[in-house]
């Protein structure tokens, strides 16, 4: 096919008005195009590379000859793709088992990431290298396949270019779904997944994390055209809503960006989807940090996720935890060298001074640790190879073409290296590559997150994979502790808290709050803490429901020194009661009325020890033990003491003339009085323990999280007169002996008494409110408590005053001394 046509549509390439002057059979091309790298060849591949970010726009008004077309802005990582298209052409030279005896060649072009560019690169490739054409219709092509282009506008035209030869082109960058269309792009392949797939992918991410409320920000061509368009019906039905869509214009208008910042700051959104590449970002992302504008979730599509002019510190704050798909990497062995080998004077690039070094000035051209799109140039190559070496290897007689025929091996038409490319199958670092119908690839993406990394830059940590190839709804596999999201208004609920709706906000915004205690939830996302059942309650963490705590007063601290103490007191009331004893003789003994002051130290000493009972876990038998024992004992103590007094008082009033009230308070009346005070006491407890006696009970109600051990009185109002009985012998005791503090004598014990009675009675009446308030163990704590403080008050104001006469001042253990006023 005449390729003289082609020359009227580029616009690098005009017929010159002297073309008269040309023989009939020879063309001249008056204006070239020239390539980045050639190489001649057996068989020549074209490949066309964004090697500039950008270019001027050209002056194309028909009149006159076009200039040169000017590219700014040297890309290193296409530069890389470029340099890998040349690495994998020479492997196959050198090769023994693909294509043995036949060579490749190629041609690269730069198309300055610019369709119209791209496709004087397409034609430029097909004329040949500015030479002369004389054998114009006939004869193999110059160009047998082109890798390209990077960006999906750039390939549409340069597959339009490329359609009338038949010529197929394998692109390694793109995706744009509006290429698997084989009406339109019927010689069109590619190695990387048709968007297709990355919005359905990017869709199910949106509902794992349930971001139902989510922006989408686009590039002005038809790759973010068609990733929207497949995005909102990937999400149709899965209740995710778009909040807004916005479009970065082609080219870049800052007035423009700064209205979809604010659009994107205003919105309720906290998550953008964005469908770009790196090189428009940058602008984009400019104007948005110097908003200041933080606490957004970036989705990035595969043309940015991996972009290295993103990796420093300053876009942390801004970028961190984006996530997004990345196509696949794999290895490409020899990669490193040769890319160190490349000098600028071995290449046709733009003038060098032949001094510089990659290494340092271009760190993303040197980055092969994990190539993606470089790998997909590298597989590219690879897939053309071994459709020419099976093309070549053809059985005669038993060929794919008509008649069973095959391809001439000295004229190998594009057409045919197509159809060999359509059935291809093999395997490149693992990996196996094949076509489907649409020309596509077998989908796969890895999931990228943006992460801080050691030296406060920015990583890209893989935490997953898409893999089409599985059954649908498990092609998603995230690790979820590897990730790393912007914590947002529909952040996930960690088990153990529940989704609580915002007002006024829509409903995939809400609030993360912690369960109750008592509650729980082991989900993630609840709508509801569950209650636990009775006997259990929720762990620290609202996860989980564990056994209450059994909580009564034991061996514990607090129990220990109770223990202790009530046995310190009980020693030291035996103590008392030795000295006493030995003593016994003493007027100071004597004169007090020894038999009674036994009779208390030894309930007393009694009392001290019922303390004890009420340590340790409630059973039935020492519950009713408890209060029937102190109660007995404390009424058998406070009658002594009654007794003691009503002898104080009528000893003195015995000392009147004509009075003998004493003949009626002999020692046996004065054990009767005592016995049978005591006995109303036995009495109401005998009572109580037959009507209703104290149990042991689990009480669940005070304390929600524990399980309280404790006795429970049985009947009320036996426990109140116990202690109302208790109380009345304390008032009359303290009645009566106040009426007889005042006798005379040195050592009138009336005094003490009144004063032990003050102090029993104030232990008693402040331990009402405390029992009734305290917690838990601590009601026996209390009831311990005051079993204690009450008997050292007794044990104290009693005994001590005499101890000391007895042991310290034995001087004054003397009849006259006692009876006296002497001081
Ligand atoms: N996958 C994108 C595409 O198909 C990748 C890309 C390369 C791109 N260069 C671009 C996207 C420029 C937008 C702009 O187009």
């Amino acid at each position: 096919m005449s390729l003289l046509f082609l020359w009227s549509l580029s616009s690098s390439l005009i017929l010159s008005p002297s073309s008269t002057l040309a023989t009939d059979s020879e063309c001249v091309l008056l204006s070239g195009f020239d390539p980045g790298f050639v190489a001649d060849g057996d068989f020549v591949i074209g490949g066309i590379f964004p090697l500039h970010y950008n270019q001027e726009m050209p002056d194309v008004n028909y009149t006159y000859q076009p200039t040169a077309v000017r590219c700014n802005g040297f890309d290193p990582r296409a530069f890389r793709w470029a340099q890998t298209m040349r690495l994998a052409v020479e492997e196959i030279n050198q090769s023994e088992q693909l294509l043995p005896n036949h060579t490749l060649g190629y041609k690269i072009f730069d198309s300055c990431a610019y369709p119209l560019t791209g496709q004087r690169a397409a034609l430029a490739m097909l004329n040949g290298l500015g030479q002369a054409h004389t054998n114009m219709c006939s004869g193999a092509s110059p160009l047998l396949a082109v890798i390209g282009e990077s960006g999906s506008a750039q390939s549409i035209v340069v597959s339009r270019i490329l359609q009338p030869f038949k010529i197929p082109m394998i692109s390694y960058f793109s995706s744009c779904a509006c290429l698997g269309d084989r009406r339109k792009y019927p010689t069109f392949f590619r190695v990387i997944p048709n968007d297709d797939y990355q919005v359905k992918a990017m869709a199910q991410l949106l509902v794992r994390y349930d971001w139902r409320w989510v922006g989408v920000v686009r590039g002005d061509h038809e790759y973010g055209h068609f990733a929207l368009q497949g995005l909102l019906r990937e999400l149709k039905g899965t209740g995710v809503c778009v909040a807004y869509q916005e479009m970065i214009p082609l080219l870049y208008n800052q007035q423009r960006a700064l209205e979809i910042i604010e659009v994107m700051r205003s919105s309720t959104a906290r998550v953008v989807v964005v469908f770009s590449a790196e090189g428009e970002m940058t602008p984009f992302l400019k104007d948005y940090m110097a908003q200041n504008i933080t606490g957004i979730q970036w989705v990035a599509s595969e043309a940015w996720v991996t972009a290295s002019l993103f990796t420093t510190s300053e876009y942390f704050p801004y970028l961190g935890g984006t996530i997004g798909f990345g196509i696949r990497q794999g290895q490409i062995p020899g990669l490193r060298d040769y890319l160190q080998m490349v000098n600028p004077r071995s290449t046709l690039m733009p003038p060098c001074s032949g001094q510089e070094t990659l290494l340092e000035q271009h760190s993303a051209y040197m980055n092969t640790s994990s190539p993606r799109v470089a790998y997909n140039v590298y597989k590219a190559v690879y897939a053309i190879a071994h459709s020419l070496h099976n093309l070549l290897h053809c059985q005669a007689g038993e060929g794919p073409f008509h008649n069973h025929s095959c391809a001439h091996s000295t004229n190998v038409h594009p057409w045919q290296l197509q159809h060999y490319l359509q059935e291809l199958a093999f395997y490149i670092s693992g990996e196996e590559v094949n076509f489907d119908l649409k020309g596509d690839s077998i989908p796969y993406y890895d999931i990228i997150n943006w992460q801080r990394g050691s030296g406060g830059n920015m990583e890209f940590i893989n935490v997953g994979l898409f893999d089409g190839a599985k059954a649908s709804g498990k092609e998603l596999v995230i690790q979820e502790e590897k990730i790393l999201v912007v914590s947002m208004c529909s952040a996930n609920c960690a088990p153990g808290f529940r989704k609580a709706v915002r007002r006024g906000e829509p409903l995939c915004c809400f609030d993360c709050v912690p369960c109750d205690s008592g509650k729980i939830s082991n989900q993630t996302d609840s709508i509801d803490c569950t209650e636990c059942p009775e006997d259990y309650w929720s762990n620290a963490d609202g996860t989980m429901c564990i056994p209450k705590v059994v909580e009564f007063l034991s061996h514990d601290a607090m129990g220990i020194a109770l223990t202790v103490i009530a046995v310190v007191g009980a020693c030291l009331t035996v103590s008392i009661l030795a000295v006493f004893l030995h003593h016994r003789t003493t007027p100071i003994v004597r004169v007090n009325n020894s038999e009674l002051s036994f009779f208390i130290l030894l309930s007393l000493t009694l009392c001290f020890l019922c303390a004890l009972m009420f340590i340790g876990e409630p059973t039935s038998w020492s519950c009713m033990l408890r209060h029937t024992a102190f109660s007995i004992t404390f009424s058998l103590c406070i009658s002594c003491i009654l007794g003691k007094t009503l002898v104080v008082l009528a000893a003195f009033t015995a000392a009147r003339p004509g009075n003998n009230i004493m003949k009626w308070l002999g020692p046996k009346q004065q054990r009767v009085i005592i016995f049978s005070c005591t006995l109303v006491q036995v009495l109401i407890c005998a009572a109580w323990l037959m009507a209703a006696p104290p149990y042991p009970s689990k009480n669940i109600q005070d304390q929600r999280s524990k399980i309280i051990l404790e006795c429970s009185v049985g009947s009320q109002l036996a426990f109140w007169c116990v202690l109302g009985y208790i109380g009345l012998l304390a008032c009359l005791c303290f009645i009566l002996a106040f009426l007889a503090r005042k006798l005379p004598g040195n050592f009138n014990e009336a005094k003490f008494i009144t004063f032990s009675m003050l102090i029993f009675c104030a232990v008693w009446i402040s331990f009402i409110p405390a029992y009734v308030s305290s917690p838990g163990k601590y009601t026996v704590a209390v009831e311990i408590f005051a079993i204690l403080a009450s008997s050292f008050g007794l044990l104290f104001c009693l005994f001590a005053p005499k101890c000391y006469i007895i042991l310290l001042k034995p001087e004054k253990n003397t009849k006259q001394h006692l009876m006296g006023n002497k001081k």
